[in-house]
């Protein structure tokens, strides 16, 4: 196994590379480009994670399309949801008649995705689909539909590549995740971040 790196003293583990990342996409835009041919979807990141994994997507994509933003709240400096969602930037463009594509960087529990449903279906939007990156498979709530998943992963927490870990650590350009206190030994870290 690869020699964690520390944050905050925890260590983390590379769980998904670079490069497998890179693919991921390149088949994520693939299928998208494919539904959405002589359409003009609009994508809305969720912020803040979302944006390099956005920026990533966006440029894979074919098809004419637009871009808007929101922002939820996010876990603060936690390692898991508090378990409620809160708008800090509402959208600026029109959703009535549009086809829309959220782009979420992980779904956890599901209720940032129900929260967005919640505030986007209201606005009839012609469709209302998501893409995320990174799905916990074990902790989504039945019932959270998610159309374009990247990667199935257990509930570890994750960092990197959008993702933080109070505020840091989102430059990573692989995703790691969190590895379980180890009682006795201590394997020495390769980089302090
Ligand atoms: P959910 O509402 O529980 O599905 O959580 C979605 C949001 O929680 C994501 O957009 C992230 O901002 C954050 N999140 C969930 N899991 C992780 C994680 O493992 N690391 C960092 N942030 C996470």
């Amino acid at each position: 196994m690869a020699r964690p790196i520390r944050v905050n003293g925890d260590a983390f583990v590379e769980m998904i590379s670079e490069r497998r990342i890179k693919a991921k996409i390149k088949s994520l835009a693939g299928q998208i480009n494919r539904d959405y041919q002589g359409k003009i979807p609009v994508f809305i990141g969720i912020l803040n994670g979302s944006f390099i994994f956005f920026a990533d997507l966006i440029r894979e994509i074919a098809v004419d399309c637009e871009v808007d933003f929101l922002k939820l709240s996010s876990y603060g400096d936690a390692k898991i949801s508090a378990g409620n969602v809160r708008l800090l930037k509402d959208l600026n463009c029109q959703v009535e008649g549009r086809d829309i594509i959220i782009v979420e960087d992980i779904v956890d529990t599901g209720l940032s995705i129900e929260y967005m449903r919640h505030l986007i279906g209201p606005q009839n939007p012609k469709s209302l689909k998501v893409v995320t990156l990174l799905y916990k498979t074990d902790s989504v709530k039945p019932g959270t539909h998610v159309d374009y998943i990247g990667f199935r992963i257990p509930t570890d927490f994750v960092i990197g590549y959008g993702l933080d870990y109070a505020q840091r650590v989102r430059n990573l350009k692989a995703i790691y995740r969190l590895l379980p206190p180890k009682k006795g030994k201590r394997t020495p870290a390769k980089v302090q971040v």
